[in-house]
């Protein structure tokens, strides 16, 4: 398999909770087939977004049991409380916005220090100029494609000029972190994602609780977003 596929990070938000092992188990067998090389992790606390998901005492049992890194995206108030935390618990990269990290270099400093990658968020609302100074700095950049909060919403295309304009960016500065898009990212969208520039697409619905299934739901995922190539 080349490297240079649309890599996929499945989000456990739409798993079946009553069998999370097992659904993970399930996206792990395939991840190789799919370009699945990391599972996504949405953690939420009721304030930042409306939404309460899990924390840390999910990621600590799932790191038990996957091998896949676990990209934990912080959507909490404040979120430098939190980082050793996240980190003892085994995740493998932290994302946190920048709506709401109010000292954001420090926060993403401290998260490399901690040894994990560090990445920022943005709304759809929040321009890419707040990116200008902190881009040298991270590892990856996730786009918003809906409101964080929920999984399942629908894809926000006016989103798409921005994904292009960020690869610009990173093109223009010549630097080498990801780009990856959030939220209502399925067979349908995931091509206009990756012709704008995004080379991660983070995916809940459209893996987890499919009637086909987890195998042909990625598999189909993955066709999608590397297809005319
Ligand atoms: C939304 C989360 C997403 C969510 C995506 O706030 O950040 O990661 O799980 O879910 P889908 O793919 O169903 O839109
Ligand atoms: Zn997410």
């Amino acid at each position: 398999m080349s490297d240079d596929r649309v890599k996929i990070a499945p989000s456990i938000l739409a798993a079946d909770f009553t069998r999370l092992g097992a659904d993970v188990a399930e996206v792990e067998k395939f991840a190789p087939s799919a370009g699945v090389d990391r599972l996504h992790i949405d953690v939420m606390d009721g304030m930042f977004v409306p939404n309460i998901s899990f924390g840390i005492p999910v990621l600590k049992s799932l790191a038990k049991v996957t091998r896949l890194p676990l990209e934990t995206h912080l959507m909490i108030e404040a979120p430098e409380r939190y980082l050793e935390d996240f980190v003892a618990a085994g995740s493998t990269s932290l994302l946190v916005h920048v709506e709401a990290a109010h000292h954001l270099h420090r926060t993403v400093q401290r998260i490399k220090s901690l040894g994990v990658k560090a990445g920022v968020v943005l709304n759809p609302a929040t321009p890419l100029t707040v990116l200008e100074e902190i881009l040298p700095d991270v590892d990856l950049v996730l786009l918003m494609t809906v409101n964080p909060g929920f999984g399942g919403q629908k894809f926000i295309r006016s989103t798409l000029p921005k994904v292009q304009r960020l690869r610009m960016m990173i093109h223009e500065m010549n630097i080498g972190c990801e780009l990856e898009v959030d939220g209502g990212v399925d067979a349908q969208t995931a091509r206009d994602c990756v012709s704008a520039g995004a080379d991660v697409l983070v995916a809940g619905s459209a893996v987890f609780g499919t009637v086909e299934g987890i195998e042909t739901s990625l598999g189909r995922l993955a066709a999608a977003a590397n297809s005319g190539e």
